[in-house]
């Protein structure tokens, strides 16, 4: 039998930062496999910004020398700037972002590079990068939620009065207003902005300090750290502090409600926007033709909104899994947590930066919502509640109209086309105000209390709405 590659000796070098007790190198493609500098790299500013940190603090407890904290900080802004400028070569023997940036540090300074690790591990570490990097991203995905919010606002501002059907088991149920059922889906991003603003709280604690599992014997200062990077406090505990990830699973799963949100807004603005339909029409720049039939325009974007749905929420289950099964503390397996998570925060940020353009480019066709919250009997509650008003307990209430609209549909009118005289052969009490609530408008504008479609309530929420995120 063939010996596979995994057995062969490796030619390539052995790891310097921590291959001292190993005999042989790591096979070639063990090291494809557990190297993360692929994707970690992404965190090389966070590493950095914590590595001074840290730094400054050896120097201030005198761990290590003021000579050495400032050779590190020279060198450390060195190698930012060539991060920057893409001239840093990633390499993979060195295995992940910390380990390429430490071996740098050390060509360029010597042995104060190689003081940089006292009092502090990998895995301690990583924790404070991908904390650092999280509490950014978060305030980017605020910074998103309240750009989409304001044109949710802009657009409502222009439909308080707009009539369209208001559905219940996408039938026509009662008439609501376009800027009314738009403001549905602001408070349902208020909720998100909330959840994740939550989730900063518990995401903004430092973990330095923790070092591998146990803490230090040095004489370490972990709340100056802490206020360095600008964090509300440390991690009371350091075996959580390096091996729970519930912070990112947070994340991601208020990204997973999130996109859940904006799925059915894109589910709706496709409903709409079919022939169909024909509410309204989303701006070309966000749709795409058909290669084979030339009359479509296809609504891509809310689409791929729905579609990119299940990849956050399968990155939601992907984390979950990966933390279930994880003794104390740090395991290898939690740089699994990178890419489902860097994927969540790309696909959440393109998304809400995207559907904010998108809701500026609609147009809205009046008239085809108006005409298609006449079709369905619309205002029959409002029916109801007229004879209840005038005495008629509403279970009677609910029968009368019941017949009234079966004989609207014989005649295949809507309820406001019947006479006063054809009425008035099901219930005596109805008299010639009874089109006040028959009509559209008269329906609407009756639901006057907070909460309600009326557009003065509709207008007065905007108001509250914009006071409250600016
Ligand atoms: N790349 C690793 C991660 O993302 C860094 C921590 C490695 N720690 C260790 N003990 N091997 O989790």
């Amino acid at each position: 039998m063939q010996k596979n590659s995994l057995n062969k000796k490796a030619k390539s070098q052995k790891n310097k930062s921590w291959s001292g007790r190993f005999s042989e190198p790591v096979a070639e493609l063990v090291k494809k496999y557990t190297a993360s500098v692929d994707f970690d790299k992404h965190l090389a500013e966070f590493d950095i910004q914590g590595s001074l940190a840290h730094a400054r603090m050896l120097g201030v407890q005198g761990i290590i020398s003021k000579k050495d904290v400032s050779a590190i900080e020279k060198g450390l802004k060195e190698i930012l700037a060539e991060i920057q400028a893409g001239k840093f070569e990633w390499l993979l023997d060195l295995e992940d972002v910390h380990l390429n940036i430490e071996k740098r540090l050390t060509d360029k300074i010597g042995n104060a590079g190689k003081r940089l690790h006292t009092g502090r591990s990998r895995n301690d570490q990583v924790a404070t990068d991908v904390r650092l990097w999280l509490r950014a991203t978060t305030d980017g995905v605020l910074t998103g939620i309240h750009k989409l919010q304001t044109s949710i606002l802009d657009l409502a501002e222009l439909h308080v009065d707009t009539i369209m059907p208001g559905l219940t088991h996408l039938q026509v149920a009662q008439p609501v207003t376009f800027g009314h059922h738009l403001m549905a889906y602001f408070e349902m991003l208020k909720r998100d902005a909330e959840r994740f603003a939550d989730c900063r709280k518990r995401v903004n604690k430092l973990p330095l300090g923790a070092v591998a599992l146990a803490g230090t014997s040095y004489p370490i200062n972990r709340e100056m750290v802490a206020k360095t990077l600008g964090f509300d406090g440390v991690c009371e505990n350091s075996l959580d502090a390096v091996s729970d990830r519930d912070f990112a699973i947070e994340f991601t799963a208020a990204s997973a409600v999130l996109m859940t949100h904006l799925s059915r807004f894109s589910e709706e603005l496709i409903l709409w926007s079919s022939p169909r339909f024909a509410f309204i029409e989303i701006a070309d720049r966000f749709c795409t033709g058909s290669s084979i039939m030339p009359q479509k325009k296809n609504p891509d974007v809310p689409e791929l909104v729905r579609g990119k749905t299940g990849r956050v929420n399968g990155h939601l289950v992907a984390l979950l899994t990966l933390m279930k099964g994880q003794p104390l503390a740090y395991n290898k397996d939690n740089q699994e947590d990178k890419e489902p998570l860097f994927d969540t925060a790309d696909t959440v940020l393109i998304t809400l930066e995207i559907y904010a353009d998108m809701l500026r480019g609609i147009a809205v066709n009046k008239a085809n919502m108006r005409q298609a919250a006449l079709e369905g009997f619309a205002t029959a509650t409002d029916l109801a509640d007229y004879l209840v008003k005038k005495d008629m307990p509403f279970r009677d209430a609910h029968e009368v109209v019941a017949v009234v609209v079966k004989h609207a549909i014989k005649k295949g009118c809507d309820l406001s086309a019947l006479s006063l005289a054809e009425l008035q052969k099901f219930s005596e009490l109805i008299q010639q105000d009874v089109y006040k609530v028959l009509t559209l408008e008269g329906s609407v504008a009756s639901r006057n209390h907070i909460g309600g479609t009326a557009p003065t309530q509709v207008k007065k929420a905007i108001q509250r709405a914009r006071k409250f995120i600016n």
